[in-house]
């Protein structure tokens, strides 16, 4: 978030890279992008492609699990084990093919000082030599909190609406990045945000900031113009499920409370778990424009990467 910078600029940028997606195809010409993904992705795959194809980049992925010779990302480990190549090797390598670096790697929650230290995404950082974009890793996931903001801005009908993010129910545990990182922008935003989660769930400190919580999710849901749910592992038990309270899942009931609220979540979503069909096949629900826009996060983030060549 920080490196995107003035929030207001940002999202002026995103409206014009909309409005005229093809506007800067000559910033990638002769450009490759090499996206990297260690975790599974339909959203973030498909949308970098296709920002990468519309500014004139050459996109290539690479799906470390699946296509290439598995990773060793720890340093001073005797490799006897299943991993071949080192990062410390793989990442250089990769770095000497292209232009700009994209990384998924998602918490193991192994250990929470590692992943919050973001050991994997900065070494790409520090041995690729490229500019390098997260496409969610252990603790963020920016290029999705900004597509978020862009969707807010369009659809709200007041200056300054209230945002909710609310916890909800899932049968795994899932790693925080993405409410850690949609918590960080709303409380930068020009938004009233509150956190709906039940107690354990409260998010790192870092990421939460000032944003009211709340464990009552129907106070929560009061006047809100915006329901953003999301299911994240506790942050103080790293990675634990301490609850599977279903009346959390999001339904008519809740939204009732709203100010007519628009329905939102980033996807992949399960039904019934999360939010009821009812919902989410509503008239208010907008999940896919919401998707849509992850074109236009990564566009802008990739067209200031390049025009800074
Ligand atoms: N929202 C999101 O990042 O979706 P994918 O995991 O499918 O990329």
């Amino acid at each position: 978030m920080q490196d995107i910078g003035n929030l207001a600029e940002a999202l002026a940028e995103a409206r014009q890279v909309k409005r005229t997606p093809f506007a800067w195809k000559h910033l990638g010409r002769d450009k490759t992008i090499i996206l990297v993904f260690f975790n599974s992705s339909l959203r973030t795959r498909l949308s970098s492609q296709k920002a990468a194809l519309n500014l004139g980049m050459n996109p290539i992925v690479l799906n470390v699990n699946g296509d290439s010779w598995k990773l060793e990302t720890e340093l001073g480990v005797i490799m006897d084990g299943d991993k071949s190549e080192h990062l410390r090797e793989a990442i250089p390598v990769i770095g000497s093919y292209c232009d700009i670096i994209g990384v998924r790697s998602f918490a193991k929650f192994e250990d929470r000082d590692a992943e919050y230290a973001e050991t994997i995404i900065n070494q790409f950082i520090e041995y690729s030599g490229r500019p390098v974009i997260s496409l969610e890793s252990a603790t963020v996931h920016p290029c999705q909190a900004f597509a978020d903001l862009i969707t807010i801005d369009e659809y709200k009908t007041k200056a300054r609406p209230k945002v909710v993010l609310t916890w909800a129910p899932h049968p795994r545990a899932l790693p925080q990045a993405v409410p850690n990182s949609f918590a960080e922008w709303m409380n930068a935003a020009d938004v009233d945000f509150v956190i709906a989660c039940p107690p354990g769930y409260e998010l790192a400190p870092q990421f939460a900031g000032n944003a009211m919580v709340e464990h009552d999710q129907m106070k929560a849901f009061e006047g809100a113009d915006f329901i953003y749910a999301k299911n994240w592992s506790s942050y103080s038990e790293y990675g634990k499920i301490l609850s599977t309270d279903m009346s959390w899942t999001v339904g008519a009931r809740q939204m009732a409370v709203t100010d007519n609220a628009f329905f939102m979540h980033c996807l992949p979503v399960r039904r019934n778990m999360i939010v009821t069909d009812e919902v989410i096949d509503s008239p208010r629900s907008i999940v896919i424009p919401e998707a849509a826009n992850r074109v236009v996060s990564a566009q802008v983030v990739m067209k200031r990467m390049l025009e800074s060549m």
